[in-house]
Formats: C-alpha cells, sequence, structure tokens
C-alpha cells in the first residue's frame, strides 16, 4: 500500500516523529542555482509565472534537501495582479503594487474568468511539478490572507509600509467600503486555493503576514472573518481540504482565536510566539524556528532546533521557521538542520 505522505498525515491530526520538514521561502536567493537562474533570466514574477522556470525552481531545495514539502514558487502578489493591480519588484527595494486611476482598492468586481488569464500559469505549474515528486513528498500551494494583500494594495502602501498605516485609515475611514474590498479579495483568494488544490496541491497555506499590531477588534473584522470566509468557500469545494493559516505576530490570544474561530487545520507560529506556549493549542501545529539562528548555525542552530523537538514531540507537528529564509543563510546550515530533525527520537 501506499504510505501517506507525513505531512498530511500530520494535518490528519497523527504526530508522525520525527517530524516532517518544510521552510518558507525554502526556493530562493539563499540557494546559488536559483541566483544563477535569477541571473540568466532577469525578472522575479516573469520567472515565476513561466511554468518550466517555476517548477524549476520548486524543485532545486527538494533535490538538494529531500524536504517533505515542496511549495510552489509563485509570490502572494499575484493575487493583486490578477485583480487588476500593476505589480513590480525593484532590486533592493522590495514589491510595489500600482493603483493606476484608483484613489483606493476601490471598484473591484468578482470575475474569475479574468483572474484565470492571470492565475491560469499557476496552475500550470503546479502540474509540471506535481509530475516530477515522488509519493512521500507533498505539494503545498498558497495565498496571502486578505488583510495582508489590501495593505499592499491600498494607496501609498504599495511598497510595503511597516505599519500598513494607508489600509488602516481607510478601514476605519469607511468600514462598509474596506469590508467590501476584503470580501472581493476573499473571493480571489478562495478561487486561486481552490484551483490549486484542483491542480494537485497537497495542502494549502494562508500567509497573512501583516497580522501584527492590530487592535482586536481590528484583528476580528480584517484577519478573522475573511480567513473564515476564505476557509468556507474552499470547503464547499474540497470539504476535507487541509488549510495551514500563518496570521504572523499576531498576539498570543489573536493565535488562540484564529486557532478556534477560523476553521483552519493548522496555525503557522511565528518565531517570537514562545513553543511552550504554541504547545497547547488544539490543532497542529507548525513553526517556529528563528530564521537567524540557521544563519548562525553551529550550536545556537543545534540548540534551538532541539528546544522545538523536545517540546512538541508527541503533538502533531511540521517543523518550519518562523519566519522565510533569509538570502544570507548558508545551504550547509539548512542541511545540517533537516539532518538533525530526522536523527531526532
Ligand atoms: O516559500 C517559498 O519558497 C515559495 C515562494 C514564495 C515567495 N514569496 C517567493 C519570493 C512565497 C510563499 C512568498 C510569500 C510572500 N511574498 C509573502 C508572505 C510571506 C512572508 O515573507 O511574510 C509576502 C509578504 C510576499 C511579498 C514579497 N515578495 C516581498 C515583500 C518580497 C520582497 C522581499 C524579498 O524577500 O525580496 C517578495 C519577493 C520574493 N518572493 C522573492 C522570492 C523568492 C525574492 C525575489 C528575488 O529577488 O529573486
Amino acid at each position: 500500500m501506499k504510505e501517506e505522505k507525513k505531512i498530511v498525515s500530520v494535518l490528519k491530526g497523527e504526530a508522525v516523529w520525527p517530524p516532517p520538514v518544510w521552510l518558507m521561502r525554502q526556493a530562493g536567493r539563499y540557494l546559488p542555482e536559483y541566483r544563477e537562474l535569477r541571473a540568466k533570466t532577469g525578472s522575479f514574477l516573469g520567472m515565476a509565472l513561466t511554468p518550466e522556470i517555476a517548477q524549476e525552481i520548486t524543485l532545486q531545495p527538494i533535490r538538494r534537501f529531500g524536504f517533505d514539502a515542496a511549495i510552489l514558487f509563485s509570490d502572494i502578489l499575484v493575487i493583486p495582479m490578477a485583480l487588476g493591480f500593476t505589480v513590480t519588484f525593484d532590486e533592493g527595494k522590495g514589491p510595489s503594487v500600482l493603483l493606476g486611476e484608483r484613489e483606493n482598492g476601490e471598484g473591484l468586481e468578482i470575475r474569475p474568468e479574468a483572474w484565470a488569464k492571470t492565475l491560469e500559469p499557476v496552475y500550470d505549474s503546479l502540474g509540471l511539478v506535481k509530475a516530477k515528486l515522488d509519493d512521500k513528498t507533498a505539494l503545498l500551494g498558497f495565498a496571502g490572507g486578505a488583510w495582508t494583500l489590501a495593505s499592499y494594495m491600498t494607496k501609498d502602501a504599495g511598497n510595503g509600509s511597516e505599519d500598513q498605516r494607508a489600509a488602516k485609515l481607510w478601514a476605519y475611514r469607511d468600514p462598509e467600503g474596506f469590508a467590501k474590498f476584503l470580501a472581493v479579495i476573499g473571493e480571489c483568494v478562495a478561487f486561486h486555493l481552490i484551483r490549486q488544490l484542483r491542480s494537485g496541491a497537497d495542502a494549502v497555506q494562508i500567509f497573512d503576514s501583516w497580522a501584527g499590531g492590530l487592535t482586536a477588534e481590528a484583528f476580528a473584522d480584517w484577519v478573522i472573518q475573511p480567513t473564515r470566509r476564505i476557509v468556507e468557500r474552499v470547503r464547499s469545494f474540497f470539504p476535507n481540504a487541509p488549510i495551514i493559516g500563518f496570521p504572523r505576530a499576531t498576539s498570543l490570544q489573536g493565535y488562540e482565536r484564529y486557532a478556534r474561530e477560523t476553521g483552519v487545520t493548522a496555525v503557522s507560529v511565528d518565531t517570537t510566539a514562545p513553543i511552550g506556549w504554541a504547545r497547547g493549542l488544539s490543532l497542529p501545529l507548525q513553526g517556529n524556528l528563528d530564521p537567524v539562528a540557521l544563519i548562525a548555525g553551529g550550536d545556537a542552530l543545534a540548540a534551538a532546533t532541539d528546544r522545538i523537538l523536545e517540546t512538541m514531540r508527541g503533538r502533531p507537528f511540521i517543523f518550519n521557521l518562523g519566519h522565510g529564509v533569509l538570502p544570507p543563510t548558508p545551504p550547509a546550515h539548512v542541511g545540517e538542520l533537516v539532518a538533525r530533525i530526522r536523527a531526532a527520537r
């Protein structure tokens, strides 16, 4: 009989040990083979939206490290693109989302056929990756959370203002208009997740990277409610869809509410959440090694890894970082991390 993929088992509530491991941003600039391809090809978005290249980049870290999951090489900002915004990535400056004639992101419509036109290469990439993966390696799709995407799609915020002030101001001044904005984004996110599951993703992750720094009420209205709606939409097509939620840098109470109220299958916790506290959440967990410990390597990395492993033993758990791999990370440290996790008893 074919054995179930470890990550799929964990997402069904099994305490697989040693735990499966993959890393957010496991493909990217810390890998010389990525940098080489990037230098030849040029644009990041061009690479992400060319299936053969996206396939190759997705598989690079799998070949090197044998992670338990491949996450599709793409970006959360393909959703603003599908919604008609112009997205650019400037070297050293990060992304910017141009609003064109719009004062804010208003005037969006629910137009799945138009979305599909932009997003089709993502689904083609998933099919290409799936064909190359062995039976043990899960394939993950993903999308941004509605709030995080909104914060990139609001006037003056397009190049990632740190406090999401423009989105907050709009939300405070025009709660109804902003709620509609979140709802349309959420529809597009749900569409994208459903299509990724249909294209062979074993599970999907929702990245709400800017979930921190909100009042409790704002967190409920802008993060929990839209996420619950996205989860419901996805489950109306795939009742058992495994969905990992990552409300990065929310408070501990925020994580608890998110775990109870959104309907996600598992929660990914960021670096600052004490892992001993996270153990008490009643669903499968993912996290939360400090990406800087991975740069440091040596004893610091070993100790931080062991602490997480010891705390999570006996729980359904996926080993990951608390945020993405950083560009200065030595690939050898990633190899050491994977070996240490696989040796855990
Ligand atoms: O995890 C993976 O390996 C899959 C691919 C992936 C990327 N971005 C590739 C990428 C995923 C899952 C993302 C998610 C993403 N993108 C998030 C949520 C996670 C998080 O980090 O909080 C966010 C906020 C974005 C938006 C984004 N994309 C930013 C802010 C930047 C610039 C910062 C940076 O690291 O360069 C990107 C660019 C980006 N996305 C790169 C990669 C590999 C770097 C592109 C390059 O310069 O080659």
